[in-house]
């Protein structure tokens, strides 16, 4: 059976870590608030000349060398982002050209902080139907851009960065198969106005800034991810005692205890960055992920449970054994 199996992965974070203290000189916070409500004790910001596209072609990079492939040989490449260089043409075709694959299938996928796990889902589906044969899936953010810094209840939270991954499509069958096991993703924009950017090339014609009623987000994101989880298990047939590892999206350290304490998952199986990546959107699944497979705690054939919720609302969930 033809399955998207994970070969590679990688990672890429601005020069300048910002710790609490720093954005404590510049708004009414402090390390102890940020620190106890979300977990958060540092970020990453991008200078000027850090783009969501170079951190998108450095983590490519890093991803391309860890598969030991040429990157000639990627035939897809889904960017996730909601921080586009430009409004277009997609950002994906940039880090193409800089990769030196022109001629494949390029673009960004636009579901924010799940914007991975979507991009997940559809390059998995587009290798499995025989549409492409390689893929590179990113997920690179430059939230620092659209952050209001002048509000204290948002500019805490997130961070600048990017992860990437290559997915083979490969012939895997027999009692664990490698690979993606199975996606699912929902989407609900009856709730668009909790989390949302007040801008836009169509409305205001300006870039705008992030808006977020951060509890009501809260509140949505344990019950849904959960619910998710459990419909990919359902169609896996596999229990939630099966897992080895959760690489949850880094929003808040309250949510991950919150959503593996519903799964009863223990927490030494969740992988944790939020501490110091803050909330980087599409990139903080595959930084984590990144992090964990490079620190070694996840091995090969471990099985692998990734999960998002933010913006849309868009969320899902992704179950692969690496
Ligand atoms: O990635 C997309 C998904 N996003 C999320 O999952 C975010 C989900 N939400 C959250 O993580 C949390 O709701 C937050 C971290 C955003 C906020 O935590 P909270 O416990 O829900 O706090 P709150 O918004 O209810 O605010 C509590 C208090 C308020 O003061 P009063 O009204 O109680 O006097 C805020 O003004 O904390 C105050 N506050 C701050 N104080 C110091 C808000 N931001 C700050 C701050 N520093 N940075």
């Amino acid at each position: 059976m033809l399955r998207s199996v994970l070969i590679g992965t990688g990672s890429a974070l601005p020069r300048r870590a910002v710790p609490n203290a720093e954005l404590a000189e510049k708004v009414d916070t402090n390390d102890e608030w940020i620190a106890e409500r979300t977990g958060i004790r540092n970020r990453y910001i991008a200078d000027d000349d850090e783009t969501t596209s170079s951190l998108a072609t450095a983590a490519a990079l890093k991803a391309i060398e860890a598969a030991g492939i040429e990157a000639a040989t990627i035939d897809l490449i889904v960017l996730a982002t909601a921080t586009p260089d430009q409004t277009f043409p997609a950002s994906a075709t940039i880090v193409q050209n800089a990769l030196g694959c022109n001629g494949c299938i390029a673009f960004d996928i636009s579901a924010v902080c799940s914007g991975f796990l979507y991009g997940i889902g559809v390059a998995d589906s587009m290798l499995r139907s025989g549409a492409a044969k390689r893929a590179l899936v990113i997920g690179a953010e430059t939230f620092s851009r659209i952050l209001d810094w002048e509000d204290r209840a948002t500019c805490v939270l997130f961070g600048d960065g990017a992860g990437a991954v290559v997915l083979d499509a490969r012939d895997e069958s027999g009692d664990a198969p490698r690979g993606i096991l199975a996606t699912r993703l929902h989407a609900d924009g009856a709730h668009n106005q909790l989390l949302y950017v007040d801008g836009g090339p169509s409305t205001t014609g300006t870039v705008g800034h992030l808006r977020m009623k951060g509890r009501e987000v809260f509140r949505h994101a344990v019950v849904n991810l959960a619910t998710v989880l459990n419909e990919v298990m359902a169609e896996t047939g596999l229990e939630i005692s099966d897992i080895d590892w959760l690489v949850p999206h880094q929003a808040n350290a309250r949510i991950l205890d919150a959503t593996a304490k519903k799964l009863g998952m223990p927490a030494e199986k969740v992988i944790v960055t939020v501490d110091q990546h803050a909330n980087t959107s599409a990139a903080s699944v595959p930084l984590a992920l990144d992090a964990a497979i490079t620190d070694g705690r996840i091995k090969p054939g471990d099985l692998v449970m990734l999960e998002a919720m933010g913006g849309g609302f868009a969320w899902g969930a992704s179950l692969l054994r690496i």
